[in-house]
């Protein structure tokens, strides 16, 4: 494990290839330059809400109209945000090399940024699904969801959004392309939730990973790993640029 600074080279930069497999695995630091709060840093999301009362399946359960009114609140703060320089840089590496993105965000401007590729992990903030049958998802219109809003099945509509206790449907495929990347961007994700953070360990052996958050992690536990200490809009600008200066 290192910690690089910008006038330091990476190495394996100069192996990729316009066909090489770029994953990149992002958190909600990615989006906070967008004005959108983090949930672990210092007046991070979960402190104003405690997360057990609203993203949970319980929650949905005994107290329905805070879960709708607080993922109504992120929905209408999706209006409010645009993409910042991090996502839009990603999107600009996507048009040259092979790349993928998962991200554990469950807001748009990766997508609004121009990627292309990009599995949600933990859902997605736009849409709803029915209550009866997984696979009947919808894209809600505008910002609200409401009590009484059903599925055609007749069901309530809920968030299209990973609950605390419930499966990760996504995490297979993600795995599928975490072990078949041949360069791994990290970039805002405080890795403290499973099974998201595991994907790392899915990495080939030999394939960089470059880890890209302001504070202090504790990487020990993964191999070939770079930290690099800056926020996502100034460090991803920097990396793509070496990225295609080198392609
Ligand atoms: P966290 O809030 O746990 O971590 C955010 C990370 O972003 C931290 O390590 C910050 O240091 C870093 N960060 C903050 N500002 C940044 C910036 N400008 N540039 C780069 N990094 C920055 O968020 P996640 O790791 O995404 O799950 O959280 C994972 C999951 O926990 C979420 O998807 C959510 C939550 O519970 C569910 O809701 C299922």
């Amino acid at each position: 494990m290192g910690e690089i600074g910008y006038n330091r080279d990476f190495p394996e930069i100069g192996n990729l290839t316009a066909d090489s497999n770029i994953v990149v695995l992002s958190g909600a630091g990615v989006s906070q330059e967008s004005g959108i709060n983090t949930f672990r840093d210092h007046g991070g999301l979960w402190e104003e809400h405690d997360v057990n009362e609203v993203a949970t399946p319980q929650a949905w359960n005994n107290v329905r109209e805070l879960v709708l009114r607080f993922y109504n609140e992120r929905r209408k703060q999706l209006l409010r945000v645009e993409p910042n320089e991090a996502h839009r840089y990603l999107a600009e590496l996507g048009k040259h090399f092979n790349t993928h993105i998962i991200t554990q965000n469950i807001d748009d401007l990766h997508e609004r940024a121009g990627s292309l590729n990009v599995l949600h992990l933990h859902g997605e903030l736009k849409k709803v699904r029915s209550t009866v049958d997984e696979n009947l998802l919808y894209e809600l219109p505008g910002w609200e969801l409401k009590s009484g809003d059903r599925c055609e099945k007749g069901s309530q509509l809920r968030p299209h959004v990973v609950w605390f206790g419930e499966m990760v449907p996504m995490i297979a495929p993600a795995s599928e392309l975490v072990k078949s990347a041949d360069f791994i961007i990290v970039v805002g994700t405080s890795l403290n939730v499973y099974p998201a953070a595991g994907l790392l360990y899915d990495v080939a052996r030999g394939v960089p990973i470059v880890v890209i958050d302001p504070s202090e992690m504790n990487l020990s536990s993964y191999s070939n790993v770079l930290h690099i200490r800056e926020k996502a809009s100034v460090a991803v600008k920097n990396l793509v640029l070496k990225m295609l200066a080198n392609l």
